[in-house]
């Protein structure tokens, strides 16, 4: 008999973000016709931008005229994509050749599937708490997890020690859930230590849209070392809202070399066996973004969002509840008031006032005692749900 890959026993029971839709859909079940107060997991609620929107048209017609098509796009990325990214980078001072720059369906599936890159036996060193996905990918592949746990006591940016030692080293900046990020110094100390142990950092910089402060790091690119030990995750999912659209890049240096491999060319060979790219649709709507007007464009959204972070910050900041987030990230990460535990705040947030959030224990156990409010929803439905958490807890 086929045995199935046995490492999927290990996983918890469901995946955070399907779980929690499982529970609003049961309360949903029993109380019909109620409007609920989405913030729990990070979708956007704000259309396209408008050159996005040109850009996507434009490429549409394009499939319907014989001189315009295109039918395989190239699998790492199509040249105007990977050149627009490129560009995009040297403009913030990184200089990455275009052979760098991959094109992805999106960080979530680019985060499972660059795994391939590595040996089943190399550990992995999850900074916790942290996006769930991470751990479930290396739990499916029976890699050694090791849950590096961070907390308020160093602002939830965890300096690299002994413990932390692993092949694969995870970094999320902006932080997701506690909207932590770690600035330049912080950046550098992780990148020697990886240098140092021949270990690889996973960067995801899925969030780096949303940095207001002017010092702190968009890519990890830009610390000096850091072309030797990182490969960068990310998504215009957040940064441009194709959370529906699915838009990724990835970039891998060609510096980066493990056992006299690099692993560059080892994400080409595995892109040209596994994808057929991207389309080309989404691409043209995707380099759009790289737009001057695009820039404009998502920067108008991004700024509502970011208007939604002012108030519900407001309303905790009325409450006195203590937390972090929501300045160069679209999360905030809370202490659940009363000592409640992270579901059962949860619980209580739906049944009183129906509003969702991400309990903080999904993102691993040292986020018990925790929860996470996302800003991407309306602002109407932001408005009403800071109304409610400040009658509800005052
Ligand atoms: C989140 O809410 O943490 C993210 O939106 C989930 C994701 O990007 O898959």
């Amino acid at each position: 008999m086929l045995k199935p890959n046995m490492h999927y026993a290990d996983l918890a029971e469901s995946y955070l973000f399907y779980h929690i839709a499982q529970k609003t859909n049961a309360y949903l079940e029993a109380h019909p016709g109620t409007h609920l107060y989405r913030m729990g997991i990070g979708d956007v609620s704000l259309p396209l931008c408008a050159p996005v929107i040109r850009a996507l048209h434009e490429a549409v017609d394009d499939q319907a005229d014989k001189t315009r098509f295109h039918g395989y796009m190239p699998e790492c990325g199509a040249p105007f994509f990977r050149k627009a990214v490129a560009e995009h980078y040297r403009k913030r001072g990184v200089l990455l050749s275009e052979d760098e720059v991959f094109v992805s369906s999106g960080a979530s599936d680019e985060l499972g599937d660059i795994l391939d890159l590595f040996d089943r036996s190399a550990v992995a060193m999850v900074m916790e708490p942290a996006y769930p996905a991470y751990v479930d990918a290396n739990v499916m592949a029976g890699r050694k997890i090791i849950h590096f746990p961070s907390g308020e006591e160093n602002g939830f940016l965890p300096e690299p020690r002994e413990g932390a030692a692993a092949d694969i080293l995870y970094i999320c900046s902006p932080n997701n859930p506690t909207g932590a990020v770690f600035d330049r110094k912080q950046l550098k100390a992780w990148v020697d230590f990886a240098n140092q142990s021949g270990s690889v950092i996973l960067f995801d910089a899925a969030y780096e849209a949303f940095i207001e402060e002017d010092d702190v790091p968009h890519s990890i690119f830009e610390i000096e070392g850091a072309r030797t030990c990182a490969i960068e995750i990310c998504s215009l999912s957040k940064t441009a809202g194709f959370t529906g659209t699915r838009l990724g890049y990835t970039v891998i240096p060609e510096t980066l070399i493990r056992c006299g491999m690099s692993l560059r060319d080892m994400w080409v060979r595995n892109r040209t066996t596994k994808t057929n790219g991207v389309s080309y649709i989404i691409q043209k709507g995707g380099a759009a973004v790289f737009t001057e007007e695009g820039q404009r464009g998502i920067r108008e959204n991004i700024g509502v969002y970011k208007k939604n972070a002012r108030v519900l910050m407001e309303a905790l900041d009325m409450l006195g509840i203590r937390y972090c987030g929501g300045k160069n990230a679209p999360y905030i990460w809370l202490r659940c008031p009363g000592g409640m535990g992270s579901w059962e705040f949860f619980d209580y947030l739906l049944e009183k006032i129906q509003v969702v959030g991400t309990p903080g224990e999904g993102f691993g156990s040292c986020g018990e005692g925790y929860f996470r409010f996302s800003t991407f929803g309306s602002p109407e439905d932001t408005e009403k749900a800071a109304e409610r958490l400040v009658s509800l807890l005052k």
